[in-house]
Parts: C-alpha cells; structure tokens; sequence
C-alpha cells in the first residue's frame, strides 16, 4: 500500500503565493504528502509573455513529475490562464488549475459591479475575457496589482508602499460601487488584513483557494489516487531563492528546502 498512494500532491508558483491554496489543500486532506515548488527566481510571471510562463510552468511540472507527483495543482492564476491547456495535452497526470473566481462573485452581486485585483498575464490571457464573457450583465472593474508580488516575496506585506499601491487600486473600485472583489492572484490571500481594512464592510473579498481544494480532492478520488486515511501527510516547499519569507509564511506546517530548478 506504498504506491501509488504515497506519491505527493505537486504544486508550483511563481513564488510564495501558491502557500494560500497549500494551505486550503493541506486542511481539506490532511493525510496527503505534497511537495510545493516556490519558483521565486523567476517571480513575477505576471509580466511575462505567455511563452516565457509556458517554459517555466513545463519546467516546474517536470521537476514535480520526477519527483513522483501524482496529480500537479497549479497553485497560480498566471500559469493557468496561459498554460495549463498544454499542459494537460503533453502529460498523463491530472492537473488543477486556478482561475480568478468571477462566477460566484458575479452570482452573488447586487450591484453588479465586480472588482477583480490580479496580474497582467491573468487579466490580459484569453481564458480570463472568455470566462467574464459569460457574465454580460456584470462590470467587472479590472485592476493589475503592478507591484504587489515583488512586495510579497520581499515579506514586505505591512509597509508604506504596500499600503500606497493597494489604495491606489482599490479606492476606484469603492467609487465604482463594487460589492465585491475577487483575488486574481494566489500571492493576494496574503494581504487579507491590509485589504479589509480599506474596503467598508460591505464589500465581501473572494479568492479560489477552497474551491481549488475540494476540485483537487474529487480529481484524486476519481482516479483513485487519494492517500491512506491512515498515512500521516508530509508537507516539503522547495525555493530556487533566499527561503526566509517562505518559511515564514509555512511556519512550523512543513520543511522548506533550497533546491536548483
Ligand atoms: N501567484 C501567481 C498568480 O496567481 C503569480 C504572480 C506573479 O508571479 O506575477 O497569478
């Protein structure tokens, strides 16, 4: 009962971000190994081109793949939008992907009015217009968070110039009426605090992590790759940078390792 049981969970980021949806996955399935790669070298694929963000996220899933992953999370909105449909034709693994949660904020909206805080390379890919598409009846006020994940991976979440760039880009939205607002970017759960302490109260803040989790657990349950309720889960977070602000985000829930991928 080793294999294929005790294979891990994969997941990549860009960087540090993709720790909110580990940390949805590793609640909802406490007994599954994962092994997280935080590809914070190359941090951020916001800007990149949807070639570059291909590359890497091939690289990353090979490096997860070698490693004995079982099913690989992308636990980012960028590489999803611009590469998991290659992905999933080139490798026989299942993979889940990430995608700014417009639907149920878009259902939920009294105003109508939906801001969506995310990366150029998310708010910029095909998929994400031909998911808004869907909802004509909704504005969607868009916003790229130029600025935000450098701040991120530099740990510097409470700072001036944190504070400078998210009110920059949220007191539009408020002028616009929006009733919610919806985190395009794994990185962005990690400035809840900061976010709801601009936003008045009545604006609900959503992000996809828990959805990511239960999409995760059915796909493994389907193919019939879940973990024995028995095994007791390992949590390992690979970084090809400097490992302090991962380490502080995973506190004492893993081992943080500095690997060359
Ligand atoms: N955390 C990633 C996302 O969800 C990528 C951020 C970036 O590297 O630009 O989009």
């Amino acid at each position: 009962m080793t294999m294929p049981f005790a294979r891990p969970i994969g997941l990549f980021d860009s960087g540090v971000g993709g720790v909110s949806i580990w940390r949805q996955i590793r609640a909802l399935m406490p007994h599954e190994h994962t092994l997280y790669l935080a590809d914070s070298r190359n941090a951020p694929y916001g800007q990149k081109s949807r070639e570059e963000i291909l590359a890497l996220s091939l690289k990353n899933t090979e490096y997860l793949l070698e490693r004995g992953a079982k099913i690989i999370v992308l636990a980012c909105n960028t590489a999803t939008t611009n590469a998991v449909k290659e992905l999933r034709a080139r490798y026989a693994v299942p993979f889940i992907g990430i995608e700014p949660a417009i639907k149920p904020a878009a259902l939920q909206s009294k105003t109508c009015k939906v801001g969506v805080l995310a990366t150029a390379g998310t708010i910029n890919s095909a998929l994400f217009a031909q998911t808004a598409s869907n909802f004509r009846n909704i504005r969607f006020i868009e916003q790229i968070g130029h600025g935000l994940v450098p701040l991120i991976e530099a740990g510097q979440m409470e700072s001036p110039a944190m504070e400078a760039l998210l009110q920059e880009y949220l007191q539009p939205m408020i002028a616009a009426d929006i009733d919610h607002l919806v985190l395009g970017c794994t990185h962005y759960p990690f400035l809840s605090a900061q976010i709801r302490r601009i936003l008045p109260p009545h604006i609900d803040i959503i992000d996809s992590g828990a959805a990511v989790a239960r999409q995760t657990r059915a796909v493994l349950q389907q193919h019939g790759l879940l973990a024995d309720a028995t095994q007791e889960g390992q949590a390992l977070f690979y970084t090809n940078a400097d490992e302090t602000v991962l380490r502080t985000l995973v506190g004492g829930d893993g081992s943080v390792m500095r690997a060359d991928f």
